[in-house]
């Protein structure tokens, strides 16, 4: 199980629980199974709509899996990660604090949403 706690300057911070390991479910899924209203539109990565930004909210650090080709794109030509940023992410095999919502698979972590 892992706990994934949503937050907007709009609305309550909200916690849920994300069944870890199915490897399909999506941070904007398990949003929209809570009734959180994260924005979307394509849900295929890309139009840039379900950008989030996700921090780590235990020691374990990795935040989801390794960002999708889609979102690399997509995070880079929205401005939300340069190429540079993107690049030294890489070198340093260190998470992405952007991620598309829609993209982004829930992994056994607790995790920040901000969206
Ligand atoms: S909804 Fe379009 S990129 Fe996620």
């Amino acid at each position: 199980m892992a706990l994934v706690t949503f937050t907007s300057p709009e609305f309550r911070d909200k916690t849920v629980y994300a069944t870890a390991g199915s490897h399909t479910q999506t941070v904007l899924k398990l949003a929209r199974e809570n009734k959180i209203q994260i924005n979307f539109e394509c849900e295929d990565g890309e139009c840039g709509t379900c950008a989030v930004k996700v921090s780590s909210l235990d020691s374990k650090g990795r935040m989801g899996g390794p960002l999708t080709e889609k979102e690399k794109t997509v995070l880079r030509e929205t401005g939300k990660i340069s190429k540079e940023e993107m690049e030294q992410m890489i070198v340093d095999d260190l998470p992405s604090p952007w991620r598309l919502a829609c993209q982004m698979i829930v992994r056994d972590e607790d995790i920040r949403v901000e969206y």
